[in-house]
């Protein structure tokens, strides 16, 4: 296991995978490391490519507001990040030999930041972290405990872009970690 300087070295100047041929940015993750919760989506688009910073652009900004307006912050109270550091053509869905490139260093920073609940933006993040057997429309919203650590999926927020319908659900499932992250932080 590397700690956080190490780690960040080896995933900017990591080869393990065909995407990082195209890619401008590596995008790490931000946030709070020593956060109770991680959030962890697909992979970066075009914004965070450019800026290396995650969910920047539309979608992130749809999710930035859903989160301010329950008062949870990067700088506070969680740490977000992707399963693939960098992007794929056209925004594709990462393949699963990238993917599993790449999860290890997410590994390698969930064991640094121990966060007590992780949440899973969108199936892609859910089928790696959580499990293959589960559909996104399905299982949103459900939580699961493995190795003491709370879990959920919910929409990747470009889906409610694409389908506003969703966005009650979103907003229905982040209510519902916040109600988590109040129950832990009063334990
Ligand atoms: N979508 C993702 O899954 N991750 C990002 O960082 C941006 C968009």
């Amino acid at each position: 296991m590397f700690q956080w300087k190490e780690l960040y070295d080896e995933c900017l100047n990591c080869s393990k995978c065909e995407l990082c041929k195209n890619r401008n940015k590596m995008v790490f993750g931000e946030g709070n490391i020593n956060a109770d919760i991680m959030f962890i989506g697909e992979a970066p688009g075009g914004d965070e490519d450019r800026t290396g910073v995650p969910f920047v652009g539309k979608a992130g900004q749809l999710l930035n507001k859903a989160l301010t307006a329950l008062e949870l912050t990067r700088e506070e109270d969680y740490y977000i990040c992707n399963i693939c550091k960098c992007r794929p053509p056209k925004n594709r869905n990462p393949k699963e030999e990238e993917a599993y490139a790449c999860l290890p260093y997410l590994r390698n920073q969930a064991a640094l930041i121990k966060p007590k609940i992780i949440v899973c933006l969108g199936s892609v993040a859910m089928r790696y972290v959580i499990s293959k057997e589960w559909r996104i429309t399905r299982n949103r919203g459900q939580w699961i405990k493995r190795k003491g650590v709370y879990m959920m999926a919910t929409f990747h927020p470009a889906a409610l872009l694409r389908d506003e319908s969703k966005k009650k659900f979103f907003w229905q499932d982040l209510k519902s970690v916040k109600a988590r992250y109040i129950e832990i932080k009063n334990k």
